[in-house]
């Protein structure tokens, strides 16, 4: 096997995550705005368009600018035109374009991060923010973790399934309610994942 970013590993991400998640959160798709974190081999843009999605509709984050710089190299003049980018933690590019009008019909933020904390930046503390700002209040979504990093070995799959809908459920202050659809395990390189796909809309 071969180190983080070798040709195995990015397979098996491509296999076990990006094509089962967008399998998902495509099903019910009507034509509306998508987010992803993007990468520097585009891959998972790369399923977005070969499903239909068009580039207009791509919403792309990273709170690094030079990943998102990479990725920009990536692109034909075409997709640089039409695909929104930018360099900022996902919370707050989402809370700009939530005041912009944009709501997203579909997004996976793979955070690559642990359940555990819930300070600035953190996986739950961002989905808390982004879920907060009214962006995905009737979204398709899933959120990727690293499992098995946590400090407490007593966090389970469900136990952090039911954290992660929390800091949902937190955000949207009962606008909106949170189901889960499924979830699956995987091995990236060295590192146990964990992707859920939930549900957002419609009251209880
Ligand atoms: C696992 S990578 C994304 C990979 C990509 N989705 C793929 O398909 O391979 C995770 C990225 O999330 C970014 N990141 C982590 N937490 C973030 C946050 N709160 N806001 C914005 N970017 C974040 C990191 O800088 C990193 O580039």
């Amino acid at each position: 096997m071969r180190r983080n970013g070798g040709k195995y590993e990015c397979e098996q991400k491509q296999q076990e995550a990006r094509i089962p998640i967008w399998k998902i959160l495509l099903e019910t798709y009507r034509g509306g705005d998508v987010l992803i974190l993007p990468e520097k081999n585009r891959k998972e843009l790369d399923v977005l368009l070969s499903s239909g999605v068009q580039p207009r509709s791509v919403y792309t984050v990273d709170k690094s600018p030079a990943v998102i710089a990479t990725f920009t190299r990536t692109l034909s003049a075409p997709e640089r035109d039409g695909i929104h980018r930018r360099g900022a933690l996902v919370s707050v590019a989402c809370t700009t374009w939530a005041k912009e009008g944009v709501q997203l019909e579909a997004a996976h933020f793979d955070l690559c991060g642990n359940v555990q904390g819930y300070r600035d930046g953190s996986v739950r503390q961002e989905l808390e923010n982004i879920a907060r700002c009214g962006i995905i209040d009737n979204a398709r979504i899933a959120v990727t973790v690293e499992k098995g990093r946590e400090k407490s070995k007593l966090i389970e799959r469900f136990d952090r399934i039911a954290l992660l809908a929390a800091a949902l459920n937190n955000g949207l202050r009962g606008r909106s309610t949170v189901k889960v659809i499924t979830s699956r395990t995987y091995q990236n390189g060295p590192s146990p994942m964990l992707w859920v796909a939930f549900q957002l809309g419609g009251k209880l």
